[in-house]
C-alpha cells in the first residue's frame, strides 16, 4: 500500500445496499426482483410494455421509502470518511437508491440514475418524485400525459456524468470498488482507468470478481468498509 492517499474514488454497487434490505441485481436466478433484466431495464422493454416498467419502478420506489430500508454502517462510514478525509474524494454509485445521501454523502454521482426522479422525454427536464407515476401522469412541464419515464439509465444508454468520473479516475491514487459484480460496462473498467496513474486498486466484496485489483478484502460491506477506510485516514 502506498504512503498516504491524496485523492480517492469509490465505486459502489448493489452489494453495499444488500444489508439495508434491497436485493442485489444478479442473484443466482439471474432475475431482478423476479423479472428478466431485459424486460425492466432496457429501452426496448419499456417500448414493449411500459405499464410493467412503470409498475416495477413504482414498487422499487415504495420499497426504498418503506420504514425497514435504511442506510447501513457502510453507507454511514463512507459519509463520515468524506467529511474527515483531507484530500479529494468522489463517490460514484451504480445504485439508484438514495441511501448514500441519506447517510450524509455529498460529493456523489449516481451514474445509473435515481429512483426518486423522473424525466420528461420532451424537454429532458428532471423532477423529484416520491409517489407512483405512469403513462397517464401529467407532466409538470408539458402539462400532458405520456411523456414521463423513470430517471434510470437502462442497458444501451449512456451513464451519467462520465466526464467528471473519468477525470477523477485519471487523477486518483486509490480506487475502491465496493459490492459490485463487475458485469456492467463502463463501471467494470474503472479500476483499469485508475491504474493509468498507478492508483492502488482495492475490491471490497464477499466474492473476488476480477484478478485485476491489487487487493481484495472479503466480507460484508457493513463490516469491512469501516475497517478498511479507517486505514486511509491520516493519523495525527
Ligand atoms: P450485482 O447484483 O451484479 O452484484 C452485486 C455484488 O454485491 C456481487 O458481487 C456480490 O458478491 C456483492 N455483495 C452481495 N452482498 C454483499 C454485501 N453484504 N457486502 C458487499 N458486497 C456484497 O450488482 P451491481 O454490480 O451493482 O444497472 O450491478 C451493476 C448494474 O447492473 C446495476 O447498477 C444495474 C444492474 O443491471 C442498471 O440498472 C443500469
Amino acid at each position: 500500500m502506498r504512503a498516504r492517499a491524496e485523492s480517492i474514488v469509490v465505486l459502489t454497487g448493489a452489494g453495499i445496499s444488500a444489508e439495508s434490505g434491497i436485493k442485489t441485481f444478479r442473484a443466482a436466478d439471474g432475475l431482478w426482483e423476479n423479472h428478466p433484466i431485459d424486460d425492466v431495464a432496457t429501452p426496448e422493454g419499456f417500448e414493449r410494455n411500459p405499464q410493467l416498467v412503470y409498475e416495477f419502478y413504482n414498487q422499487r420506489r415504495q420499497q426504498l421509502l418503506s420504514d425497514h430500508v435504511k442506510p447501513n454502517s457502510a453507507h454511514s462510514y463512507l459519509a463520515k470518511f468524506e467529511h474527515e478525509f483531507p484530500g479529494k474524494f468522489l463517490l460514484v454509485t451504480q445504485n439508484v437508491d438514495n441511501l448514500h445521501e441519506r447517510a450524509g454523502s455529498e460529493n456523489l454521482v449516481h451514474m445509473h440514475g435515481e429512483l426518486l426522479k423522473m424525466h420528461c422525454l420532451n424537454s429532458q427536464l428532471i423532477f423529484d418524485i416520491a409517489e407512483d407515476f405512469n403513462f397517464d401522469t401529467e407532466c409538470r412541464c408539458c402539462r400532458s400525459p405520456g411523456n414521463l419515464r423513470p430517471h434510470i439509465v437502462w442497458f444501451g444508454e449512456m451513464p451519467l456524468q462520465m466526464n467528471k468520473i473519468n477525470q477523477a479516475l485519471e487523477s486518483c491514487d486509490v480506487f475502491v470498488a465496493i459490492g459490485t459484480s463487475g458485469n456492467v460496462y463502463p463501471a467494470s473498467g474503472f479500476y483499469q482507468t485508475a491504474k493509468i496513474r498507478r492508483a492502488h486498486t482495492v475490491e471490497l466484496n464477499p466474492e473476488s470478481t476480477s484478478s485485476g485489483f491489487d487487493e481484495h478484502i472479503a466480507g460484508n460491506a457493513s463490516e469491512i468498509v469501516p475497517k478498511y477506510f479507517e486505514t486511509l485516514l491520516p493519523v495525527y
